[in-house]
């Protein structure tokens, strides 16, 4: 409570952080079509209602990922086999993207582990912090991107930063991947920096699937806060990642808009209006006519696993309305026969539930991503991958 009230001193008055002020309201139907006809297969689902809720995200909120460009290369920049005192192989891959006679490049750091006897499965962050949580050198070591620990349980570790996408400040993030699609940067429903960074991610997906070190079918798209309302939008648009971790992502990432609590649409939009498309700013304080709640971006992530979290102390990021948004994907993870684990309310602090399709954690503690929130991480992939 203490610290809800401090972060409250520096936020508008309008937020609020007491449950008891949460307004009464009806989330819209994931498994009903605009049209009114009820959705029960998966492939109806697929077939009828994954594309329109796709399409509504992309026109009320994020802009699309478009998947046209000319060309693309990969060049490595740097590797060595013998880093981590022989435990990984570090590449340094420079991904080079031309569309209209326009190029941008996206700076990949990559450890694949050394002792691996077949391609190896992979994290990939979306990195909103500093370059320095992501050192090749391993001088620099943060528990962000903790990845010794990675290689140690197995997988490889992956990182881009946010800046080669579209640098985060309203008035430069059109200085990325927006040069290749001014098209979109004049629409009001055209993709702007969330959408960018996504874009990143599958263009590393791109390379990955030329790299025989690694198992393009078991990577896991990963963020924090920012970098986590990225990575659901990133699984939503491209179904080659095999997982999604979302951590603490907060509005307009893994919680439910319509609570009000924590942060709320109008203020996310003034402080960043170079995230979201112009049409996202007509819900500014009207979360209730979003045609979508986040639940729906979960579910667009259906059947592959999506592991949310929160930290007790990051009310902002609304921990119960993140847990209500993973129970109300669950029946479309149910048509595809997937049983959801999750508790009928949300587990107490640091009791992560970690079994796929939804999983989920409080951690005690700030707004943050650590080494605890990795090894939850990391069992969950380890879960998934065993049983299939
Ligand atoms: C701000 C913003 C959040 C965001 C966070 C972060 O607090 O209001 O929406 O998630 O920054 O990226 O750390």
């Amino acid at each position: 409570v203490i610290s809800a009230l401090s972060i409250k001193a520096q936020r508008p008055a309008t937020t609020n952080y007491d449950e008891a002020k949460v307004p009464v309201y009806t989330l819209p139907e994931v498994l009903k079509t605009g049209s009114g006809k009820a959705i029960k297969s998966a492939k109806a689902w697929e077939k009828l209602r994954r594309p329109e809720v796709l399409e509504l995200f992309a026109e009320n909120i994020y802009g699309p990922i478009p998947k046209d460009f000319d060309e693309i290369k990969f060049s490595l920049k740097n590797e060595d086999r013998n880093s981590m005192n022989g435990k990984a192989h570090l590449k340094e891959v420079l991904i080079e993207v031309f569309r209209n006679h326009k190029r941008i490049a996206i700076n990949l750091t990559l450890f694949i582990p050394n002792n691996a006897k077949s391609p190896s499965p992979a994290f990939l962050l979306i990195n909103n912090r500093g370059k320095e949580n992501t050192d090749p050198t391993r001088l620099v070591k943060s528990e962000f991107w903790p990845a010794e620990v990675l290689i140690e349980s197995g997988y490889a570790i992956a990182a881009i930063h946010v800046s080669d996408m579209a640098p985060d400040d309203k008035n430069e993030f059109m200085n990325g991947v927006l040069q290749l699609y001014p098209e979109q940067l004049n629409a009001n429903n055209g993709m702007r920096a969330i959408a960018a960074w996504g874009w990143g991610a599958s263009r590393v997906m791109d390379y990955f699937e030329t790299d025989p070190q690694i198992d393009a079918k078991r990577v896991a798209i990963t963020g924090h806060s920012r970098g986590g309302k990225a990575s659901l939008w990133a699984a939503a648009n491209d179904q080659r990642f095999a997982l999604c971790i979302s951590n603490c992502s907060g509005n307009t990432g893994a919680a439910l808009a319509r609570r009000q609590f924590g942060e709320r649409v109008k203020v996310i939009n003034t402080a960043f209006p170079h995230w979201f498309n112009t049409n996202y700013k007509k819900y500014n304080d009207h979360e209730e006519l979003l045609p979508v709640d986040q639940h729906m971006l979960i579910s667009l992530i259906a059947p592959r696993p999506v592991y949310a979290t929160n930290a007790s102390e990051d009310l902002w990021a609304d921990p119960k309305g993140t847990f209500l948004s993973l129970k109300n994907a669950e029946n479309v993870y149910g048509l595809y026969g997937k049983k959801s684990k999750l508790p009928e309310v949300a587990p107490g602090l640091n009791t992560p539930i970690t079994e796929p399709p939804l999983a989920y954690h409080n951690r005690e503690g700030k707004h943050d991503l650590r080494v605890y929130d990795w090894k939850q991480f990391i069992r969950f992939a380890d879960n998934y991958y065993r049983k299939k």
